[in-house]
């Protein structure tokens, strides 16, 4: 079943690379939005025709379950089978291997939803998988480093100028998976968000899953917000790699974020907003065990609650 799906899906995925090479106005908008072919070719781009079922050009028995169940086609209500991708960009994404296992399509125009990815299969569990990693793995390795953001584009875009070394979520929230998987790669993650605050809480998301994989001091872990209005694609493309560069050596380290969200919007002046800080730390300590980091945590934490170190880790259930 798992080999079925993986044949179908690259077979589509050499389709829809080949359609894009022949559609005009798919290489006008990744022209317009500032890719070059040699990106596009290096995360196997393709653009998914307006034909309900174009997909017939390719596979013999369209009526296939396999070709529903691997999420190429789609059977509605009344039984009708239709392309589940249709005038998209498309961005195949694919597991360690390199092989696609599902895909990520992007409206050219503004009809129906921006993003429409592949339906969780056997195969494709969105929490398990990052986009663009088996092209990062080389510079990731060679890099020490990975930048985690949230967009395919992003990725393609950081990668085009010559930020080689990331990855995206496939629009969920960052899983314990995600980070296993990077932490096999690398000891260094340097996570991008919005600066706004569904940035600050995406962060705040991601650093709750990461804490419990800092199990040696030499991990890090830091979070870059990107100005106003910017994602890492527009960034990179207003500035340049250098200066996203200067973003990432300006990142703030787990060690800080911690901190900030603990005492985002806490008055410390008062009692309760104390004991709220400790409340709110507690469980975070408790699964952070690397013993440095969170003896430095502990000190400032105890410093800004007014309370001793000792108070703190019997408060705390730390000892
Ligand atoms: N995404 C997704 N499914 C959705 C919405 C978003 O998978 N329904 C993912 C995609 O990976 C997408 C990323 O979330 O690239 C960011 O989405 P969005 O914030 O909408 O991206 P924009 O920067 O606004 O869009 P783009 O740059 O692609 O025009
Ligand atoms: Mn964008």
């Amino acid at each position: 079943m798992i080999s079925q799906f993986i044949e179908n899906l690259t077979c589509a995925a050499n389709f829809y690379g080949n359609q894009l090479k022949s559609s005009p106005r798919a290489i006008a908008y990744l022209k317009q939005r500032g890719i070059s072919g040699s990106a596009a070719a290096r995360y196997k781009l393709g653009y998914a025709p307006t034909g309900a079922q174009s997909l017939r050009n390719i596979f013999n028995n369209y009526e296939a379950d396999s070709l529903i169940n691997c999420g190429l086609v789609v059977c509605n209500t009344d039984h009708h089978l239709y392309d589940r991708f249709r005038n998209r960009i498309i961005f195949p994404i694919t597991d360690s291997d390199g092989d696609v296992i599902g895909f990520g399509g992007r409206v050219i125009d503004s009809n129906g939803p921006k993003y429409l990815n592949s339906p969780e299969t056997e195969l494709f569990h969105k929490g398990n998988v990052l986009f663009g990693l088996w092209q990062a793995t080389a510079s990731i390795r060679e890099t020490k480093t990975v930048f985690v953001v949230e967009g395919y584009l992003d990725v393609v875009s950081l990668a085009q100028h010559g930020i080689q070394n990331v990855v995206a979520t496939l629009g969920t929230a960052t899983t314990e998976n995600h980070i296993k998987i990077l932490l096999s790669l690398t000891k260094n993650i340097i996570f991008c968000f919005d600066g706004d605050e569904a940035g600050r809480r995406a962060a705040n998301h991601a650093l709750d899953v990461c804490l419990e994989f800092i199990t040696d001091s030499s991990i890090t872990i830091s979070f870059l917000f990107l100005p106003d209005n910017h994602d890492p694609d527009s960034y990179v493309r207003a500035n340049n790699a250098a200066a996203f560069h200067l973003l990432a050596k300006n990142a703030v380290s787990l060690e800080k974020a911690f901190l900030l969200f603990a005492m985002n919007d806490i008055s410390l002046e008062h009692a309760e907003g104390r004991a709220n800080l400790i409340y709110r730390t507690t469980p975070r300590l408790q699964r952070l065990q690397e013993p440095t980091l969170r003896n430095r945590l502990v000190i400032d934490i105890a410093a800004y609650a007014q309370i001793t170190i000792d108070e703190l880790m019997n408060l705390s259930s730390l000892k």
